[in-house]
């Protein structure tokens, strides 16, 4: 079996256990590993680095990986204190705690800028890269598995790199990536993708053999995280978007096939995919960062012809689905470094319609995608500034209430922001849908009111709005000593309501 996934003789004379290749990590390393979302991250390596700091070795390292990964990665090494500094998303609900109680050092960046970073140095030197590969080429060439993120760049910058062959990811994923390493400035050429389909790169990330210190073969599964249902206003934020969708076509703002679409992590990004099977738009295409189990209905439905990202995000059905049924899919699919799925050349070029969820919104379109109650980490931006400040349409998605409806998702101001009222054009709720392309911050307040609102919290936030109105400045008014008070009270009485 080995055969086929380490094609080049001399380097299965590399072949040594996951412990031995965790003791080539020292005290004080940077890390850059292959991974998006909880697939095709190492898992046998960052196990055995972990057990280092369980049995009680001072050792400590910064992680670079491309956005969240599996527990193994980010759990096994936050819980044993060796990860003191992680870069740039995670997802992680011990990570999460410690980032949050000042144990964990964090950045959250736009992840389209994370390989630049590597590039460039402005994390330090990348002592290690850690990826998981389905194969190593006669060449070298290393294939990756159900991600790419920025494991082309921790392969380029890395000092030395460590393989993980991962005997459970399907062979047949092979020929489904497409690796292309962009020039630095000065010497930069346009990214020539004019369809999502295009393929302009190589199906393997280009390796000097040389570097390769190690290669450890394991079969440690990803462990993908479930999906909630689609409940009632998830369906209904997804019927709102595609009434919407379907108005801009008539309007000829649209084809009739749409731009390529861009969706989001999470439930309601699912959901909102998902009801577009049962929609009359066909020849869809999708131009996005992670691929998940409604992308395999529309494929199924044949309502999309392809779909680029860089990171299988399935659950935990939808991975079986995937895995039985690779050599149909990966027909559909290609998975890309994260620098171009996430491009702001690319997806300004092809007109993207962006469709991402927000903790918060408030009345002018501010959004916060990050920072529950103006501080406490949720996860991260991760894409979705990327794709939202360079869309042809920006789209923000939340239910109006969250907490049994003591906290309004809509607020005189939000608590922190990602996401400014320049690159927001519209906003939906299970409430309905707030387009605010074309007018002015009171205007936009109005809209965002009536529209999008849950009706227990409208009176209270027009109440604020006219009381700000009265105020000497008339552009975007706020009454600033009161601007958060809703927060501070859902934070003393456990409720935004006034009791
Ligand atoms: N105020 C306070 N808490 C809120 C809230 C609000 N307005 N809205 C939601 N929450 C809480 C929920 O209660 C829940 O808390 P819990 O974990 O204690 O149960 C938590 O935030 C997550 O809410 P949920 O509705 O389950 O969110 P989700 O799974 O749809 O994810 C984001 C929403 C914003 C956290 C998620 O989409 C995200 O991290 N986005 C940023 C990154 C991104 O957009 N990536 C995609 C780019 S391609």
């Amino acid at each position: 079996m080995l055969e086929n996934r380490i094609r080049r003789e001399a380097l299965k004379n590399k072949i040594i256990s996951a412990e031995e290749a965790a003791m080539l990590i020292k005290d004080g390393m940077t890390i850059a590993t292959s991974g998006f979302t909880p697939s095709g991250y190492p898992k046998a390596v960052p196990l055995a680095l972990a057990k280092r700091g369980e049995n009680g070795e001072e050792i400590g390292v910064t992680v670079i990986a491309g956005a969240s990964v599996g527990d193994e990665l980010d759990g096994a090494l936050t819980r044993s204190g060796v990860m003191k500094r992680r870069f740039p998303y995670q997802t992680n609900k011990d990570s999460r705690n410690a980032i949050n109680n000042g144990a964990l050092m964090y950045q959250d960046m736009h992840l389209s800028h994370v390989p630049q970073f590597i590039d460039y140095g402005f994390f330090g030197k990348i002592d290690v890269a850690i990826v998981e590969a389905l194969a190593i080429t006669e060449e070298g060439g290393i294939i990756p598995t159900t991600s790419v993120g920025i494991a082309p760049h921790a392969i380029k910058n890395a000092e030395k790199v460590i393989i993980e062959i991962n005997t459970s990811q399907p062979i047949e994923l092979e020929g489904v990536h497409d690796i292309y390493i962009p020039n630095r400035p000065p010497h930069r050429k346009p990214i020539p993708i004019i369809h999502p389909g295009d393929r302009i790169g190589t199906p393997y990330i280009p390796c000097d053999p040389e570097k390769i210190v190690a290669i450890v073969v394991t079969d440690i599964t990803d462990k993908v995280r479930p999906l909630g249902a689609i409940d009632e206003d998830s369906k209904k934020i997804s019927g709102h978007i595609i009434e919407f969708l379907e108005h801009e076509v008539k309007m000829g703002r649209l084809p009739k096939n749409l731009l390529p679409l861009q969706s989001g992590v999470g439930s309601v990004a699912n959901a909102v995919l998902g009801g577009l099977v049962e929609s009359k738009f066909e020849n869809l295409t999708c131009y996005t960062e992670v691929i998940q189990d409604s992308m395999f209905d529309l494929i199924d439905a044949g309502k999309v012809t392809v779909a680029s990202g860089t990171s299988f995000t399935p659950s935990e059905e939808g991975l079986k689905r995937l895995l039985n049924n690779m050599e149909h899919y990966a027909k559909h699919c290609v998975l890309r470094p994260m620098e171009i799925s996430n491009n702001p050349e690319v997806a300004r070029r092809l007109g993207v319609i962006a469709m991402n969820t927000a903790i918060e919104v408030d009345i002018y379109g501010h959004v916060n995608s990050t920072n529950i109650m103006g501080s406490r980490l949720m996860n991260g931006i991760g894409g979705s500034g990327d794709f939202t400040r360079n869309a042809y349409l920006s789209i923000f998605t939340t239910v109006s209430t969250a907490k049994n409806g003591d906290i309004s998702s809509i607020v005189p101001k939000a608590s922190h922001i990602d996401h400014t009222e320049h690159d927001v054009c519209v906003i939906v709720t299970e409430q309905g849908l707030a387009d605010l392309r074309g007018t002015s911050p009171r205007e936009r307040a109005r809209k965002i009111i009536q529209n999008c609102a849950h009706p227990d919290y409208k009176d209270m936030l027009m109440d604020y709005l006219e009381r700000a109105e009265n105020g000497k400045f008339k552009h975007e008014p706020h009454l600033i000593g009161e601007s958060l008070s809703w927060h501070e009270r859902f934070l003393e009485t456990g409720s935004m309501k006034i009791k």
